[in-house]
């Protein structure tokens, strides 16, 4: 059959279904090819892409990353710059609202947060109080997250300004809450509830490590260390909890049950769960004559991954990483060095010079680092992935807003069977 002749044009791509001859050319878009316009020459033919590495599901202007030159900017601006004048909840707001706010609009969003930290008592005393002893706290949090959809019923009126504004500024209000009660409930010490006189970060330390004082006044520099923090983790574009809040969001579920389904997403040890798995395998290394063994380990395959290593979309360096080496030197000088730091930077350095490492673009991420700071600060493992949680809340409401902005369709994949042909039942006493 004879093919069609095109016109041809920059910045489009021709494709021709073979059995038919039959061609279609299709416009580039923003660095994309609409898969809608793909499927009027094949319909029913389905892009084949687990894990959605090919894909982009939908149109963002939130984060903007370029994984091969290490980019990453929030609303265009760069995190370099973001993390050394900026704090969590500014980047919190430019998430949520396109634009850093002015000083009044900050004044207004600061004291909004900071007026909806409490939790209702029943969280505490009936959900929170009623996990065993030695619950995980991240599945705590999880479970809390969802439980709060329960006791604002407005929730379900996303399309409604006003309930849905409501709802973002007590979901970033309410995680650093429910996460200290977490911790407290887990070593056996009494709730502390929020003082409205601290900011942000300040008043999460005090939530977590009161204890007799009248007030709780966290070292400023270990304070704005967790605001950095906060700041690098606060969105990363379509990972895999903010894919889980767009496709939960994307049923009009409420927000509250959306987060919960995004925290579930970010407790595994592939996403937010590998800065908890870094420190578990430097203690595991335990000491400087063990880091090649382990490495060779890695690379023949029986000492699983190197945690904290290796991106899905960073392939040349991961540029938080980059911050937050310069942060753990500030969190060092107060705290003292966390001594699985010699093990880390070992790791790094043969890590970095080693052709499997290197030649699948394996650096270091986020969480190579992120743990050591937390541990460092006295925060027990299990609290990591939740205070991953706590910013990137920020980025999954932004997400959630956005994509209901968008009027988008609910999320609904295909799938390639490949299962058994037709075939009939066969009673349980014939088989
Ligand atoms: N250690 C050793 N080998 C690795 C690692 C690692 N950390 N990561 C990837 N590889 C190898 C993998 O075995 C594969 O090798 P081969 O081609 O020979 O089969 C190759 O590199 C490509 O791996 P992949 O699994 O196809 O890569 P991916 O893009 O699907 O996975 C990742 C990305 C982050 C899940 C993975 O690198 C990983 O498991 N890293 C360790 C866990 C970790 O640090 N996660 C935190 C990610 S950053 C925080 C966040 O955004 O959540």
């Amino acid at each position: 059959m004879q093919r069609k002749v095109l016109r041809r044009v920059a910045d489009s791509i021709t494709i021709t279904d073979n059995r038919t001859g039959e061609s279609l050319e299709i416009p580039f878009e923003n660095g994309g090819i609409s898969a809608a316009q793909w499927g009027k020459l094949l319909p029913g033919v389905w892009f084949y892409d687990p894990g959605l590495v090919s894909t982009a599901a939908c149109e963002s202007s939130i984060t903007y990353l370029d994984g091969d030159e290490g980019i990453l900017r929030y609303r265009g601006y760069p995190i370099e710059q973001l993390a050394e004048q900026s704090t969590y909840l500014e980047v919190a707001y430019l998430l949520l609202n396109g634009d850093l706010p002015t000083p009044a609009e900050y004044d207004v969003w600061q004291h909004e947060v900071t007026h909806h930290t409490f939790i209702h008592e029943n969280v505490r005393k009936r959900f929170l109080e009623g996990f065993h002893y030695d619950a995980h706290p991240m599945g705590m949090l999880v479970s809390a997250v969802a439980a709060l959809s329960t006791f604002y019923l407005d929730a379900k009126d996303i399309f409604d300004i006003e309930s849905r504004n409501k709802q973002i500024i007590r979901l970033i209000a309410k995680m650093p809450t429910l996460a200290a009660a977490a911790h407290r409930f887990s070593v056996g010490m009494p709730f502390v509830y929020p003082d409205n006189s601290l900011k942000f970060t300040s008043n999460f330390l005090s939530m977590m490590w009161k204890t007799a004082e009248p007030r709780f006044d966290a070292n400023p520099a270990l304070a704005r260390a967790l605001d950095v923090l906060f700041i690098l983790h606060a969105d990363h574009e379509q990972n895999c909890s903010t894919t889980a809040m767009r496709v939960v969001g994307s049923s009009h579920a409420d927000p509250y049950s959306a987060t919960a389904a995004a925290a579930a997403a970010l407790y595994g040890p592939r996403h937010g769960g590998a800065n908890e798995a870094v420190i578990r395998m430097l203690t595991d290394i335990g000491s400087l004559d063990n880091v090649e063994p382990f490495i060779a380990s890695v690379k023949e395959g029986s000492g699983g991954r190197l945690q904290g290593f290796g991106h899905r979309v960073y392939k040349s360096y991961d540029p938080r990483a980059q911050i937050i080496k310069k942060t753990a030197d500030d969190v060092f000088e107060i705290t003292g060095k966390n001594p699985l730091l010699d093990i880390a930077l070992k790791l790094e350095e043969i890590a970095l010079s080693d052709e499997y490492f290197t030649s699948r673009k394996l650096y270091p991420n986020v969480d190579f680092y992120s743990g050591l700071i937390y541990q460092a600060m006295g925060f027990p493992l299990e609290m990591f992935p939740v205070l991953f949680a706590i910013p990137r809340t920020a980025g999954w409401l932004a997400h959630w807003q956005e994509m209901l902005d968008q009027d988008s369709k609910i999320a609904r994949p295909r799938q390639l069977y490949i299962g058994d042909d037709a075939r009939d039942y066969v009673p349980i006493g014939a088989r």
